[in-house]
């Protein structure tokens, strides 16, 4: 039994969470979109991407808005109901039915990926990109064989697994199934013990720049980035952390495809 089988369903189902941390685009989902977009940019210039959201929570749609190119969007997350809700958003998406939050995330979207295209129109492309979304741990082997994606992006997710050694062995999955040159981004909260939402607080592991860095080296990554960059929707919600770091890593080119 860990924290999230009781009280943070609560807050993903209740839509709490979408409220809090997804009605405003503010500055930190502007960072981790246009984040995501800068280390994705270089591989989706060059083939069409297979894409693994580790940890998509109900925002599977909103974080593949970012994502440049015509994709192929996998994503896991260990919450049923967030799961549904992911799905829910996706059906709606693709009928046309978005919501404010998702408008914004979209226009911001198509501003960084010089598209000429319309808000809706993207999501509604994006949403068609997303193939599956299925309930999964990221501390029990992934549900995903090795070499098979291109690009895994996690956000707001490690930093929420109970202990270290799970955060590694999540790092060392998302570097199994990797392809050989493939890209991992990570957003993560920083510097705190847990992260609030509906007034209540929730447990995070104390994330730094240094830890990450040891991290994605135990896990065989060559690190591209990692920077901690100050979060200014202190100013708009009661959020439990002051900073965000992004972490983007490579899986060696060279890694040799085992059998
Ligand atoms: C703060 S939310 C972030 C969700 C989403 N990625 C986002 O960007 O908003 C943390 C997510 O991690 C998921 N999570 C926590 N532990 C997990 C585990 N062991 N396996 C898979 N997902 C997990 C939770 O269910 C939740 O959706």
């Amino acid at each position: 039994m860990t924290f999230l089988d009781s009280a943070p369903e609560d807050v993903f189902a209740s839509g709490a969470y979408w409220r809090e941390y997804y009605a405003e685009l503010g500055h930190e989902n502007a960072a981790a979109g246009e984040f995501l977009h800068e280390i994705a940019g270089p591989l989706a210039r060059r083939r069409r991407l297979r894409v693994l959201d580790a940890g998509c929570g109900p925002t599977a749609l909103y974080w593949t808005l970012f994502v440049p190119g015509d994709n192929e969007v996998e994503g896991f997350d260990l919450n049923p109901a967030n799961i549904a809700a992911a799905r829910l958003q996706l059906e709606n998406a693709k009928r046309g039915d978005t919501d404010a939050a998702l408008t914004v995330a979209a226009e911001h979207a198509v501003g960084l990926l010089r598209l000429e295209d319309t808000a809706a129109g993207h999501t509604r492309r994006k949403a068609k990109q997303i193939k599956s979304l299925a309930v999964g741990d990221l501390t029990k082997p992934w549900p995903a064989g090795r070499d098979q994606f291109d690009f895994v992006q996690s956000v707001f997710a490690l930093e929420c697994l109970p202990r270290w050694e799970e955060f590694e062995f999540a790092l060392g999955e998302a570097c199994r199934v990797l392809k050989p040159g493939g890209r991992l981004a990570l957003v993560n909260v920083s510097r705190t013990d847990e992260w609030h939402c509906d007034g209540r607080g929730f447990p995070t592991l104390n994330l730094t720049r240094e830890r990450m860095e040891g991290c994605i080296a135990k896990a065989g990554l060559r690190l591209l980035e990692c920077r901690e960059v100050e979060s200014q929707d202190v100013s708009i919600r009661d959020q439990g952390y002051g900073s965000i770091i992004l972490t983007a890593a490579e899986k060696s080119p060279s890694a040799r495809p085992r059998t």
